[in-house]
C-alpha cells in the first residue's frame, strides 16, 4: 500500500484528502517540485528544494518547513514506499497557499499552507551506453505560456497544450520557440544543441524552468570536462543545423533527439558528445554542488 504524507502526518493514500476550496484546486495556485532517486540515495536533493523554497518564497508561501524536515520527509517516504515502487522512485512534492472558506483571487490572510508528497517509481538511473539510450522524436511550435516560465507552478496548463500538441502529432515532446524565433525549453524539460564539439543552451530568464538536470550538467561539464558549454539564446536556424540536440529532466537525466519534425538531427544517431556527457553525468551526479 502506498504511503504520502499530507500536512504533518504520513497515511495510506486512500485517506488523504484535501478540501475542493483548496487554492491549488481552485487556481494552481502552488509550487511543485520532482526528485528522482536511486537505491535509496537522491539526486540533486539540495537544489531542488532550493528552487522550491525560492518559487514558494516568490509566491509569498510560507510552508514552515526547513531542509532538515523535507530530508527526512522524503527518506521516510523512500523508505515507507520501496516495498511497492522498488529501488528507483522519485518523490513529488506539492505546496499550495492553502485552503480558504471562499474563492477570493486576493491572497486570504492565516491560511495554512496545504503540504503534500508521495513517491512513485521510476525507470533504473539512464547509462552512457548509444544502445541504450531512450531516443526522443519532437516538434516545433511557439512558445504560448505566461511571462513566468522560471517558476515551477502547479499552473501547468500552458505546458500540458503544449505537450499534448506534441504528442497528437506523434512526438515525444515540443520545442517551444519565443515570438523572435529563440529556443526556450519543451513542455517538461530543457534543451541543449551541439554543434562542433560546443554545448549551448538558452540562458535562465523568465521564459524557461531553471532546470535542475540543466544546472548539475553544467556544473560537471564545467568542472570535469574540457568542452566547451554556452548558455546564450539559440535562434530556430541553429537547432535546425545541430549536430546533436538533448532533452534534459529529472527523469530523463540527458536524452538525445533524433528527429524534429521530419528533419534527422546530424546523422539520425545518438552523438559522440552525448556519450561523453552521460557517462560524466553518471560518474558526478551525486556530487555535492559548491
Ligand atoms: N519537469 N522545464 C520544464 C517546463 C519542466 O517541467 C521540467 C521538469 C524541466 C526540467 O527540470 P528538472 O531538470 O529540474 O527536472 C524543464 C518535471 C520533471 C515534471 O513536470 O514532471
Amino acid at each position: 500500500m502506498t504511503t504520502v504524507y499530507l500536512n504533518g502526518q504520513f497515511m495510506p493514500a486512500s485517506e488523504a484528502k484535501i478540501s475542493p476550496m483548496d487554492r491549488g484546486f481552485l487556481f494552481g495556485d502552488g509550487i511543485y517540485e520532482v526528485i528522482p532517486s536511486y537505491h535509496g540515495r537522491f539526486v540533486g536533493f539540495k537544489p531542488h528544494i532550493a528552487r522550491m523554497q525560492d518559487g514558494l518564497s516568490q509566491l509569498s508561501i510560507d510552508p514552515a518547513l526547513h531542509l532538515a524536515d523535507w530530508q527526512s520527509i522524503c527518506q521516510r517516504l523512500l523508505s515507507d514506499n520501496r516495498n511497492t515502487n522498488g529501488d528507483n522512485q522519485a518523490v513529488y512534492i506539492q505546496v499550495s497557499r492553502g485552503t480558504d472558506s471562499k474563492r477570493n483571487h486576493a491572497f486570504p490572510a492565516n491560511i495554512k499552507a496545504t503540504v503534500f508528497a508521495y513517491a512513485f517509481p521510476i525507470a533504473p538511473e539512464p547509462i552512457a551506453d548509444k544502445s541504450k539510450a531512450t531516443t526522443f522524436n519532437v516538434v516545433t511550435g511557439q512558445d504560448l505560456r505566461w511571462q513566468r516560465c522560471h517558476i515551477k507552478s502547479t499552473s501547468l496548463l500552458g505546458n500540458v497544450l503544449h505537450y499534448q500538441q506534441g504528442y497528437a502529432s506523434g512526438a515525444q515532446e515540443i520545442l517551444l520557440f519565443d515570438k523572435d524565433a529563440n529556443l526556450t525549453e519543451g513542455a517538461a524539460v530543457n534543451v541543449f544543441v551541439i554543434k562542433n564539439g560546443v554545448i549551448a543552451t538558452p540562458p535562465l530568464t523568465n521564459k524557461l524552468l531553471p532546470g535542475i538536470t540543466r544546472l548539475l550538467l553544467l556544473d560537471i561539464l564545467r568542472k570535469h570536462s574540457s568542452i566547451t558549454v554556452e548558455e546564450r539564446d539559440i535562434s530556430e536556424q541553429e537547432v535546425f543545423a545541430a549536430d546533436e540536440i538533448w532533452l534534459t529532466s529529472s527523469s530523463k537525466e540527458i536524452a538525445p533527439v533524433l528527429k524534429v519534425n521530419e528533419h534527422t538531427v546530424g546523422n539520425g544517431e545518438v552523438g559522440d558528445v552525448w556519450l561523453a556527457a552521460q557517462k560524466l553525468f553518471s560518474q558526478h551526479k551525486y556530487d555535492e554542488l559548491v
